[in-house]
């Protein structure tokens, strides 16, 4: 315990004199979360993050979460450092869609708007007319395809999937899927309603079609922390990574919140509502970031890559204001 003391005070100190703020994702331990809270940080979604690492006065970023949500912050901002904990901290939506592969796919069809998903590198949203993040999704396609916009949509097909129900637009999805939301499993889920009549069943739209299908809310992470609020049931049934729970506790420390199962019958879980990458994050990384301004921790992109992926990142920005 007082090991961990030294390393809170370690970072708060290093902080200062870096003038560095945490900008955190709601998966990351609840430890993570507070001391961004107790420091002037935020704690907040992709979309939120991208915001306030562009709007916030530090001269350095430490961002806490997954290495597309750095990217994002160097791509917005180039004149500021942005440390991560570790830049191993990988996405499989992010893996999923390789740059020279996606590329092709769009040269294949160009007649499509290219509207890519946060969850992406660099480079691949350098190719792309739009980002997105599932806070402002569907309001995204509806607006395009209100527009008479064909959209192609990647990495993730689940959610592409979502959206296309929600607006009825004309979409090309990828494949690809997130390896936490997919481990969600219907049947479980129907099973453990069941058990929990009175719950509420709150879900990202990463998740599988049929799991989606039995959801009260689905949104992202902030819309499912400000469903939890809402909703007037006492007990939620969350399928979303489980470090959300930390904020929605704090919001309402008199309800309760269960992880909706992942293991079906005789399947294995690889990630059991728990994102492998964000799990990558803890005090010691954070510290050894803000310490070592080595290459192993600092966010670098190529200048001609980071402009072009600018302006997609920009418009998403102006589009959510
Ligand atoms: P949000 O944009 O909802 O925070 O989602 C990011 C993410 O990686 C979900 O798995
Ligand atoms: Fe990527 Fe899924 Fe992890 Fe989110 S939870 S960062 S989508 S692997």
């Amino acid at each position: 315990v007082q090991e961990k003391v030294t390393i809170i005070e370690n970072i708060k100190k290093q902080l200062q004199v870096r003038n560095a703020v945490i900008v955190a994702h709601y998966y990351t331990d609840p430890e993570i979360q507070l001391l961004a809270e107790t420091t002037g940080g935020c704690v907040a979604d992709s979309l939120e993050m991208a915001k306030f690492g562009s709007q916030d006065p530090a001269t350095t970023l430490l961002v806490v979460g997954v290495r597309f949500m750095g990217e994002t912050a160097k791509i917005l901002s180039p004149e500021k450092t942005i440390i991560m904990p570790t830049l191993e901290a990988e996405c499989s939506l992010d893996i999923g869609c390789p740059y020279e592969a996606f590329s092709a796919f769009c040269d294949a069809h160009p007649e499509r708007t290219v509207v890519v998903y946060a969850n992406t590198s660099a480079a691949v949203k350098a190719r792309a007319d739009w980002v997105v993040t599932s806070s402002i999704a569907v309001e995204l396609i509806d607006y395009l395809d209100s527009l008479g916009q064909k959209i192609l949509w990647a990495p993730d097909r689940h959610l592409g999937r979502y959206v296309q129900q929600r607006t009825g637009a004309d979409i090309l999805c990828w494949d690809s899927t997130c390896i936490v939301h997919d481990e969600f499993k219907t049947q479980a889920l129907r099973k453990m309603k069941k058990l929990y009549p009175e719950a509420a069943i709150l879900v990202h739209p990463e998740s599988p079609q049929a799991v989606v299908e039995l959801a009260d809310v689905v949104g992202s992470t902030s819309q499912l922390i400000k469903a939890a609020k809402y909703m007037q049931q006492k007990t939620m049934i969350v399928a979303t990574d489980r470090g959300i729970f930390y904020k929605m506790q704090q919001a309402c420390p008199e309800k309760i919140f269960l992880s909706a199962p992942t293991a079906g019958e005789g399947a294995t879980c690889r990630s059991c509502a728990q994102c492998p990458w964000m799990a990558l994050n803890c005090l010691q990384t954070i510290a050894e970031g803000l310490t070592e301004s080595s290459i192993y921790h600092q966010v670098q992109i190529d200048e001609v890559v980071r402009q072009q992926a600018f302006v997609p990142l920009k418009r998403m920005l102006s589009f959510a204001a």
